[in-house]
């Protein structure tokens, strides 16, 4: 007669708890390991981008300073969106200029941002800034971009869209 293995339930419970372990850290470790797609890595450098080259000035809050004549970008930014030369607007001004991001990046970069803070203001049907549009947009530069800018915001009072 062959005695029969039998481990105390203890020890059994405790092999079975490994084993589980080593299975859910390997999972763990290939979503680790699992590159971003596109879109996470596109949104993560636009976060980047944004944190080295914008916020300086308009703050991780987006809310800028007003006293200095930094704009406030939340809860409102997304009401040039309701206008096509607002839209250009947005990327025709000095600070993403200055920055000198390339098409793609200055594309990326204005659409976290407005994502980030327009809130309420966003229009829903709004879509990405494409990198064409960051190149014309930015060729296409008005000389007078603060003159633009209370050009637009006249329009917006006029149809009930403050902007501060
Ligand atoms: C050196 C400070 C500074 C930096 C850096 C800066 N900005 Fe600005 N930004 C301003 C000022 C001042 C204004 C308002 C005057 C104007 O429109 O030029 C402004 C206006 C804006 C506006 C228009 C908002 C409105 O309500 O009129 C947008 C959009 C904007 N900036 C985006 C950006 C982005 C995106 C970056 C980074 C790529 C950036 N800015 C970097 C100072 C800065």
């Amino acid at each position: 007669m062959r005695a029969s293995i039998s481990l105390p339930g203890c020890v059994r419970r405790l092999l079975r708890c490994c084993v589980l372990i080593s299975i859910g850290t390997a999972a763990a470790m290939q979503g680790a390991i699992a590159r971003d797609t596109d879109t996470q890595y596109t949104d993560k450098r636009a976060r980047i981008d944004y944190t080295l080259h914008c916020s300086g000035c308009h703050g991780m809050d987006g809310l800028g300073k007003p006293a200095a004549g930094i704009p406030v970008f939340t809860d409102q930014v997304g009401h040039f969106l309701r206008m096509p030369e607002g839209r250009a607007f947005l990327m025709q001004v000095p600070g993403l200029l200055g920055a000198r991001l390339p098409d793609d990046r200055a594309a990326a970069v204005t659409t976290w941002m407005v994502r980030a803070f327009a809130g309420p203001s966003l229009p829903p049907d709004f879509v990405p800034y494409t990198a064409e549009e960051a190149k014309r947009y930015r060729e296409s530069r008005p000389a007078d971009v603060i003159g633009k800018r209370n050009a637009l915001y006249r329009q917006l009072l006029e149809h009930g869209y403050a902007i501060q």
